[in-house]
């Protein structure tokens, strides 16, 4: 895995960016916006189609190389003054060499007319790195999902149907690398029907190829000093070309949901207040159930909980949706007030032994300085401001957040309606729709239902046989001293610690596997304080650790729900039994794909098993879920999506059943 670099630039005398690694421009040298709105937002007919949509409706947009940004802002502009109330603009463009914040702002500020676009830009253009990165823009009418690396990489990963492509990118000659027949075929297995493009070139091998895939180009007049441009549109997969792979039935997408928009969520932590803002950003009318008085009071409870990033180096599924998810949580809590509901601190983790210093090491190399950075051991003191005994690995973009406040703002959105003292017992289908009844009373009913109760989603037929496993936790709340207040960053050994909020650091956490009782425990605030006398002998000498006693010590204990693969459950769910029948044949062959549709249990979906790492990993799934329901861009991944899918423990289990039949 190569690191992402930035994009290097040179500006010239009027202030317009130029590549160094490709020698070209990054928009025509005469007017970049009208070039820009006349190859790619009238070519693909983007007014009319604007104007065409219906509250409710969404048009898809892929473009290979995101550069400034201005063709972006250029849709979204157009958009704005063209498309009513209640629709939707998806963006998903490609770019294998991100521009800088700094270099970003500075491009766009060529283009005063765009700022009120640009500026929501550049508010949430954090922490963009390798890989997906969805950006939620205008409250959710605009999406953008960058997909960050070489478009040859990053495309064959995409799940989307696409309306309409612009074809940017370096001109062809400067960029020969990536106008290639892989790359137009991969348009065209995204292109949805009817899919139109258009490009800045003319050049007949480039028509040629983008014919060959299955589009037919028209050249028609250029524009400024570019003679002829082409556009197109996406004629079907050609014959003789061998079709691209189907995804598997048992993680193909299930049908689009056409009836009422309505859904119930039901938990009211992490993961059912981002289930339930997805869900309401795009219209939905969602009905969050929570058995408690009020939302996250279980996991999702605690003051503080770390922005940790426990990544691979080698760029597993899990990595790759640490990394996604990072960036879309951190993007989201720029709406949440800084020093009270979150902060931004950095994160510095410990190499407290050889073998996390050598993983550290192989990060450092994996992954761009933005990200994370290898600091010795005085740097790491610096940047923590308390005494040290190791280096580490210092993720500048991290930080803490108080969970409750991320529920909060996300269950406030317009469309949720919270309703606290539901415990659901029972979910029953009746006709199309799903009731939830707590005994003999009815709560709430709708076509759809998300089940997000972490490890008390098996309580539900439809989800008991899931490998959830619950893990007591607790943490410790240590007051602040005047000594502490140094402490500048959260720091992570086997435990961690964070800057004070409201005069209190928390401490955290124990794993505890085999207690039920959520009582906190004297002999964990014990363990917690050996955690903390790991990480800094010195904070806890400024804590006053040693005059603490254990069973005098505050704080609280919740369960994390876990998968036996660390990664969340999030998708569609299907009937077990059903399931089992359809795709025996995997039995006895494990490397056959039966071509039986899924037996789906219409309109029931999940979201829990966030272990550890709930702030990372439940926002983004929550847009996952999103996707799935929406027949949107998927956020992540198909292979990670997949690797996230409810349907993967049945499929593992069949294979299994095979292994242990044909082993000797
Ligand atoms: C001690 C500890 C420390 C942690 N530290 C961190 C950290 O530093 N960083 C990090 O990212 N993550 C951390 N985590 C993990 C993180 O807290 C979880 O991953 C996250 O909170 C899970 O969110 P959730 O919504 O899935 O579950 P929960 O927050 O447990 O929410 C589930 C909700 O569903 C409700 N519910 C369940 N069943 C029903 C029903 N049938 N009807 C109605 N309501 C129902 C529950 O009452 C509960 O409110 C920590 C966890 C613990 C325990
Ligand atoms: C002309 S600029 C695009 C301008 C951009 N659409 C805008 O609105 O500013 C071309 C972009 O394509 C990116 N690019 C070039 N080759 C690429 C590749 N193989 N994969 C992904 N992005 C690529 C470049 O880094 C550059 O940002």
């Amino acid at each position: 895995m190569n690191p992402v670099t930035h994009a290097q630039l040179d500006w010239d005398d009027q202030g317009r960016p130029h590549s160094r690694v490709f020698d070209d421009v990054y928009f025509s040298d005469q007017s970049g916006l009208e070039e820009t709105r006349y190859v790619f937002l009238q070519q693909n007919r983007l007014q009319e189609r604007f104007a065409a949509l219906p509250a409710g409706g969404r048009l898809v947009i892929g473009e290979t190389g995101f550069g400034t940004g201005l063709n972006f802002l250029c849709a979204w502009q157009l958009f704005e003054q063209h498309a009513v109330a209640g629709a939707r603009l998806h963006f998903v463009s490609v770019e294998k060499y991100p521009l800088s914040p700094v270099d970003l702002q500075r491009a766009l500020a060529l283009w005063p007319e765009l700022a009120p676009f640009a500026e929501q830009l550049l508010a949430q253009y954090i922490a963009i790195h390798q890989g997906f990165q969805r950006l939620v823009l205008d409250n959710g009418r605009v999406t953008l999902t960058l997909l960050i690396g070489d478009a040859l990489e990053q495309l064959p990963q995409l799940d989307a149907q696409i309306d309409a492509w612009f074809l940017d990118g370096f001109a062809p000659a400067k960029n020969p690398e990536m106008w290639t027949a892989e790359l137009f075929a991969e348009l065209a297995r995204l292109a949805a029907p009817g899919s139109t493009i258009s490009t800045f070139t003319s050049t007949g091998w480039v028509r040629r190829l983008i014919n060959a895939a299955g589009f037919k180009m028209k050249r028609t007049p250029g524009i400024g000093h570019k003679w002829e441009i082409l556009r197109g549109e996406f004629l079907g997969w050609p014959a003789e070309t061998p079709a691209p792979v189907a995804a598997k039935p048992w993680f193909a997408r299930p049908p689009a949901h056409n009836g009422k928009r309505h859904a119930l969520v039901i938990g009211g932590g992490l993961a059912g207040c981002a289930s339930a803002a997805s869900l309401a950003a795009r219209g939905w009318q969602v009905s969050l159930l929570e058995r408690h008085d009020g939302l996250a009071q279980e996991a999702s409870g605690n003051p503080q909980g770390v922005l940790y990033l426990k990544l691979s180096a080698h760029g597993t599924a899990l990595s790759q949706m640490i990394v996604s998810g990072f960036g879309h949580t951190r993007r989201l809590l720029e709406h949440l007030q800084r020093g009270v509901d979150w902060d931004g601190c950095g994160v510095l983790q410990l190499g407290f032994n050889a073998k996390e210093a050598e993983r550290q090491a192989k990060l450092a190399e994996a992954f761009a300085p933005a990200l994370l950075q290898l600091l010795d051991r005085d740097q790491a003191q610096i940047r923590a401001g308390v005494g040290l005994e190791h280096g580490g690995l210092f993720f500048p973009e991290g930080g803490w957040v108080h969970p409750p406040a991320l529920c909060q703002w996300q269950a406030s959105q317009p469309g949720i309606e919270v309703h606290a003292h539901h415990d659901v017992l029972e979910l029953r289908k009746v006709g199309a729709q799903w009731q939830a009844w707590d005994g003999d009373r009815l709560l709430a009913s709708a076509p759809v239902v998300v089940l997000a109760g972490a490890a008390e989603v098996k309580r539900f037929a439809a989800s008991a046989e899931l490998p959830l496993k619950r893990i007591r936790g607790q943490i410790t709340r240590l007051p602040q001293t005047a000594d502490s207040q140094a402490l500048a960053t959260v720091v992570c050994a086997e435990g961690y610690v964070a800057p004070a909020r409201l005069g209190e650091h928390t401490l955290g956490a124990s794993f505890d596997f085999n207690n039920d009782d959520l009582t906190p425990t004297a002999a964990e605030h014990a363990g917690n304080l050996e955690l903390l006398q790991e990480i800094s002998p010195d904070l806890a000498q400024r804590l006053h650790a040693a005059d603490l006693a254990a069973d005098t010590l505050e704080g609280r204990a919740a369960f994390r729900c876990t998968s036996p693969d660390y990664l969340p459950i999030v998708g569609p769910l299907a009937d077990t039994l059903a399931f089992a029948r359809a795709y025996d044949v995997l039995r006895k062959d494990a490397r056959h794909t039966p071509q039986a549709t899924c037996p789906w249990l219409d309109g029931l979906y999940l979201n829990s098993g966030h272990g550890s790492r709930g702030l990372i990993t439940a926002p983004l799934s929550g847009e996952l879920l999103a996707a799935w329901l929406d027949n949107e861009p998927l956020p992540l991944p198909r292979s990670v999506a997949e690797a996230c899918h409810p349907n993967r423990f049945a499929v593992r289990a069949l294979v299994r059943s095979n292994v242990a039949k044909t082993a000797p």
